[in-house]
């Protein structure tokens, strides 16, 4: 097999004379599988005791294994009307101050207490600072926050440090404030830049907005910057992800990620205004303009890495989806430096790989009355037991690599693949006829027709959402 050919999009664009397969596979999907078992499994009954105990079981096996440390900051100053984040509109910074300092510092102290009295020395490999808008902080708030980290985490030994960034609430001088804080990996948020998509969803933002901040010195310090596209938003159509596609190759991130947008409703009120004018792209359309997307981000010089992302040929991600290291998950496809998490700040959530996952409370008033009573503001979590995490390896490798090779997972987990999962891959044997999946003797590739619904391919390895239920909701 040419490894290589798994990356690029090749003949995928026949998806879009199959439009009867789209409507077959097409579900509506609420799981893009970037955690499994997927967080509506995770146990209420998991809270503060199991969350210590996790770390006190977890840290002795592992010790010199890379940690990712992950910031939530819950703020913005204005609404989009796509966005799924945990985040609060605010207007008033006194509550980003507040939030800050009297609260994300007490979960810093309970955590730096606990670590350092039960000898626990993560190796922190990464910091990755998300929101909502970790833009929102003013240079002192951030400068505090930075030298608070400093006290338990060693900046020497740091890879990436990535900051996401709304790029209305920058200019070029906070990014070079960031890079003198270590930040060394920056994540724009930019969805889209035709004028009419941006005012459905309320992101006004120019590309040359973009082009004022991407100056020379920037690019240089920030040797990645990686750019979050989204598809299916009303109003995209294959022109205008054209242009959009234009500007962005103009302004040359290193990674992207082209993200299918979920449209939740029933869950965030508001995303009703996104559809004032014009309905969601439908099962047919989203896929034209991923595909559209695609082919011009590969035209351009991009490779693609996982399902949803690009990255250009000598950026780190290209080079870990050929070693095989990368790895898709919560931020995105990654180059899998750390794929253990340790996360604070309301609604973030960690994970301590094969293992455990666990979360914070997503609402302000739980997650800071937990911290006035001194407790972690933990909300929910999960141990995984061996058949969840093969099961989330299996998932992974189909959502980032396209294919599954039985030997590794033989001798990963010292299973006989084709026994342990006969009936996923019996299951698997009508994707076959449809041209999506090829089963061999020794592993399953998705063909590139079967790349476009890996998330479906991989809810057959799914045991907790069975996919009758996507079916049924169509
Ligand atoms: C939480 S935002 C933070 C970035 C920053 N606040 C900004 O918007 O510039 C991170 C990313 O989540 C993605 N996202 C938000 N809502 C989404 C949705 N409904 N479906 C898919 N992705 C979504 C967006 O692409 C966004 O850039
Ligand atoms: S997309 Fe970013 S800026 Fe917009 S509301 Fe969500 S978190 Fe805030």
């Amino acid at each position: 097999m040419d490894t290589n050919s798994e990356y690029t999009i090749s003949d995928s664009g026949k998806i879009l004379e199959n439009a009867n397969l789209i409507k077959k596979y097409h579900a509506n999907l609420v799981y893009d599988y970037t955690e499994y078992p997927t967080k509506g499994n995770w146990k209420e009954t998991f809270g503060e005791k199991e969350y210590l105990n996790c770390i006190l079981d977890w840290y002795p096996k592992n010790k010199t294994k890379p940690v990712l440390f992950y910031v939530h900051t819950p703020f913005c100053e204005q609404l989009c009307n796509f966005c799924l984040c945990s985040k609060e509109i605010t207007q008033n910074y006194d509550r980003v101050k507040d939030y800050l300092y009297n609260y994300l510092s007490k979960e810093l102290d309970l955590l730096e207490n606990f670590l350092l009295k039960n000898d626990v020395k993560f190796n922190y490999k990464e910091i990755y600072f998300g929101g909502g808008s970790p833009t929102y902080y003013k240079e002192k708030e951030f400068e505090y926050l930075i030298n608070r980290l400093k006290k338990f985490i060693d900046f020497k030994n740091l890879g990436d440090f990535t900051v996401e960034i709304d790029p209305r609430r920058v200019d070029e001088d906070r990014l070079l404030f960031y890079h003198e804080m270590g930040v060394n990996r920056l994540s724009f948020g930019i969805q889209d830049f035709d004028p009419g998509v941006q005012e459905e969803i309320n992101r006004p933002q120019s590309p040359d907005l973009v082009h004022k901040l991407l100056t020379d010195k920037v690019r240089k310090l920030f040797p990645v910057i990686n750019f979050d596209l989204l598809i299916g938003l009303p109003r995209q159509n294959i022109n205008t992800i054209t242009q959009t596609i234009k500007h962005v190759v103009d302004l040359k991130p290193t990674q992207l990620q082209t993200m299918y947008v979920h449209y939740k409703p029933g869950t965030r009120k508001y995303m009703i205004k996104m559809v004032r004018n014009e309905p969601m792209l439908d099962f047919y359309d989203r896929k034209a303009v991923f595909q559209t997307a695609s082919k011009k981000l590969i035209d351009a010089g991009y490779t693609r890495a996982g399902f949803e992302s690009y990255a250009l040929p000598n950026d780190p991600l290209a080079s870990s989806m050929k070693d095989k290291q990368a790895v898709y998950n919560s931020l995105g496809t990654q180059k899998g430096e750390a794929t253990n998490f340790i996360a604070v700040g309301s609604s973030a959530h960690g994970v301590l790989n094969d293992d455990y996952y666990f979360q914070n409370f997503y609402e302000q008033p739980l997650y800071r009355k937990a911290l006035d009573e001194n407790k972690f503001p933990i909300y929910r979590g999960l141990k995984l037991s061996e058949d969840d995490a093969i099961r989330r390896e299996v998932i992974r490798h189909i959502r980032t690599f396209f294919n599954i090779e039985f030997d590794y997972f033989d001798k990963k987990y010292s299973k006989n693949f084709k026994k342990y999962f006969e009936q996923e891959l019996n299951r698997l044997k009508s994707h076959e006829s449809d041209g999506l999946v090829t089963i061999n003797d020794n592993n399953v590739i998705l063909s590139p027709l079967g790349e476009h619904f890996s998330p479906q391919i991989a809810n057959i390895f799914d045991v907790y959402n069975d996919q009758e239920f996507y079916n049924k909701s169509t």
